[in-house]
């Protein structure tokens, strides 16, 4: 279990490019063993989540190979997988789980998936659901609703479904299992969740059809392989972009990073609090649109955030509270229950975390109250609860604060970032 010190910062100054989108290379993964042919990925996310489904996807059989760090797969169609011989393990990953449940739903043969021990912890019933009302087979531990889950796939019938949580596993999942159902599938989401998946079948010629919060897709169509490029993650830049604005002096330059609109509620947050994030060099590649990002220091002032800004921002959520609490005046997160359900309950870690440097924050059910500027923050020592963004959300924390900040199991950063500690050291200088 590794430690990590951080000191407060020197102004941050430079130019990074940050990890590739987890949420696109996981995707760019399946729905290339789905397709027919060779699909080609560039800047594949390097980190645990991704190899937790290259790994399950190889044994399901399917041909994934690394070619001067492009990543090649051969895709043997929408029925081309086989028989797992093992257990299929997808570590820390939701994400894995959650899709691979929908695509193994509409397999003719029998798999299980497991996780680690947090993921075996996460409720699955949001997808068993709606997967069971298409006709499949699948059982868990607890009435169906934790990992590992049992799967005997077999013919589905498509839906029209209205899901309960805006969601982008679920609604992926219901998708790669429409994929191969028959008929039409119809999903409705309360508010608009991230929509690669639409994006990516679309642009892999599957007939699909978004019309606002409404998606329909008809089945049995293959899916044409393709050439990807992953962008940089706007999950992992949010990092420096809170970073950047709170550390006095800053100037950061943050490269080719994914600015779907689904996805920028950071963005459009922290510029309602007055930070000054400028978008340079915007351009769309493979469906899907990118931009730098300028970032400089500046003061910020407290905001209420809740409703449909959520899903967009809802990985973002813990440093964003870091943000929150050297802004002028009280913030409010509200309607962020989904929170409590990711790698960690992290509202109550980052709510235990911050008030141990001496924020003043305080946990709501469904989210959480800050004072901003209630008192300098103190370097103690913390910890990231084995979640990754809760690791990387106590560094930003750490540059801004009085003295040694230790973050203990800082190794977390793996699962989606692991060059982090090296970034930050890099424009720390
Ligand atoms: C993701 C969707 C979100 C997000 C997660 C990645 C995805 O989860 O929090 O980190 O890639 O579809 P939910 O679908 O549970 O909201």
């Amino acid at each position: 279990m590794d430690s990590k010190i951080i000191l407060k910062a020197k102004p941050l100054k430079g130019e990074i490019t940050v990890a590739a989108d987890k949420s696109i290379s996981h995707r760019a993964v399946i729905f290339s063993a789905l397709a027919r042919g060779e699909s080609i990925i560039k800047n594949l996310l390097a980190a645990e989540d991704i190899q937790s489904t290259c790994r399950c996807m190889k044994n399901l059989g399917v041909d994934i190979q690394e070619r001067n760090s492009t990543l090649v797969i051969k895709g043997g169609g929408l029925q081309g997988l086989k028989e797992p011989n093992r257990v299929l393990d997808c570590g820390n990953s939701g994400t894995t789980m959650r899709l691979l449940t929908g695509v193994l739903s509409a397999q003719p043969f029998f798999s299980v998936l497991t996780g680690d021990h947090s993921l075996n912890q996460r409720p699955m019933r949001r997808v068993i659901e709606p997967l069971q009302l298409m006709g499949a087979e699948l059982q868990g531990r607890q009435g169906g609703n934790y990992p590992p889950l049992a799967i005997k796939g077999g013919k589905l019938k498509g839906i029209n479904y209205s899901s309960p949580v805006a969601s982008a596993q679920v609604k992926t999942a219901i998708l790669l299992a429409a994929l191969n159902a028959n008929g039409v599938t119809e999903i409705w989401e309360p508010e608009k969740s991230r929509d690669h998946s639409e994006n990516m079948l679309a642009a892999m010629g599957a007939s699909i059809q978004v019309d606002g919060l409404g998606i329909q897709i008809q089945s049995g169509q293959e899916l044409s392989a393709l050439e990807f490029l992953v962008p940089g993650d706007i999950s992992a830049a949010a990092f420096f972009l809170v970073a950047a604005t709170i550390v006095p002096g800053s100037e950061l330059k943050i490269c080719d990073i994914g600015v779907n609109p689904t996805r920028t509620g950071i963005i459009e947050v922290l510029q309602q609090m007055g930070a000054n994030i400028k978008l340079e060099n915007q351009r769309t590649i493979g469906g899907e649109k990118m931009a730098d990002i300028i970032v400089t220091a500046s003061q910020l002032k407290g905001v209420k955030i809740e409703g449909e800004i959520i899903p967009r921002l809802i990985d973002e959520l813990p440093v964003l509270a870091v943000a929150m609490a050297v802004a002028e005046g009280e913030s409010e997160v509200r309607e962020a229950g989904e929170l409590r359900i990711k790698e960690t309950d992290r509202i109550a870690a980052i709510c235990g975390e911050l008030g141990k440097m001496g924020v003043a924050i305080a946990e709501l059910e469904d989210g959480f109250r800050i004072k901003g500027k209630e008192q300098q923050l103190q370097g103690v020592r913390v910890d990231s609860h084995g979640d990754h963004r809760i690791a990387m959300s106590l560094a930003v924390a750490g540059l801004i604060a009085e003295g040694e900040t230790i973050i203990g199991n800082a190794e977390a950063v793996n699962i989606s970032f692991p060059s982090f500690w090296n970034t930050l050291e890099k424009i720390s200088r």
